[in-house]
């Protein structure tokens, strides 16, 4: 009950905040076809996280079906496995995998280091996974589950790379956010 209050006080007070001019260019831009990106992407190296599902698996298809070469970062074994026989089946690229938990410190270190290590430049990367959580979460490292998934996860990997990606000077680094934040209890 109270928490109900709490999430309605904040939502009022996140009403006024809102931006309508841009629901009103949403509304607008929803009847509009999409513009389609028909860039080349032979040879170029993506690495996105959270590629089992919902945004992160069209764009993994997406890149995939323009010619790059895949690393998906995904906790679920058989799901990346499934993901990544598939995008080699119907686009013949190359699709690797790091297993990680990005609620989890030492994963998160993990797959940071791996990608770290490559040889091979990193063209785009990719910050995807992500959860929906309606009530609060903790990990076992005592981490809000929220902030170590969309936020920790994505500082230790850009942080343990930025060597790397200064270096090699074409990387693009991709967050896919949401306005969900301002919900929170
Ligand atoms: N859909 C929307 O309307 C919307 C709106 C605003 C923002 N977003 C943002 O867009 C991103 C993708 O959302 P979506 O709707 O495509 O969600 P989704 O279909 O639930 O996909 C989320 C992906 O993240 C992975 N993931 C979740 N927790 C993880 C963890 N601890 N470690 C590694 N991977 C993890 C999931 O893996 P599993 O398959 O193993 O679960 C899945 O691949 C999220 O960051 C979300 O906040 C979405």
């Amino acid at each position: 009950m109270a928490e109900k209050k709490v999430r309605q006080s904040r939502v009022r007070k996140y009403w006024p905040q809102y931006k309508w001019s841009n629901i009103a260019a949403m509304l607008k831009n929803n009847r509009i076809p999409p513009k389609l990106c028909d860039l080349d992407f032979n040879g170029k190296l993506v690495v996105i996280t959270g590629a089992t599902s919902g945004i992160g698996y069209k764009t993994a298809r997406r890149y995939a079906e323009g010619g790059a070469d895949l690393i998906v970062i995904n906790r679920n074994r058989e799901k990346s496995r499934a993901l990544c026989e598939e995008i080699q089946r119907d686009f013949k690229v190359r699709c690797d995998e790091i297993i990680a938990d990005l609620s989890q410190l030492d994963d998160m270190h993990r797959a940071a280091d791996q990608l770290a290590a490559l040889e091979r430049p990193i063209d785009v990367l990719i910050h995807n996974a992500g959860v929906y959580l309606k009530k609060r979460s903790v990990t076992r490292d005592g981490l809000e589950t929220t902030f170590a998934v969309h936020f920790l996860s994505s500082f230790i990997i850009n942080w343990k790379l930025l060597d790397k990606l200064k270096r090699e000077n074409r990387a693009r680094i991709i967050f896919v956010g949401s306005e969900g934040y301002r919900f929170a209890v």
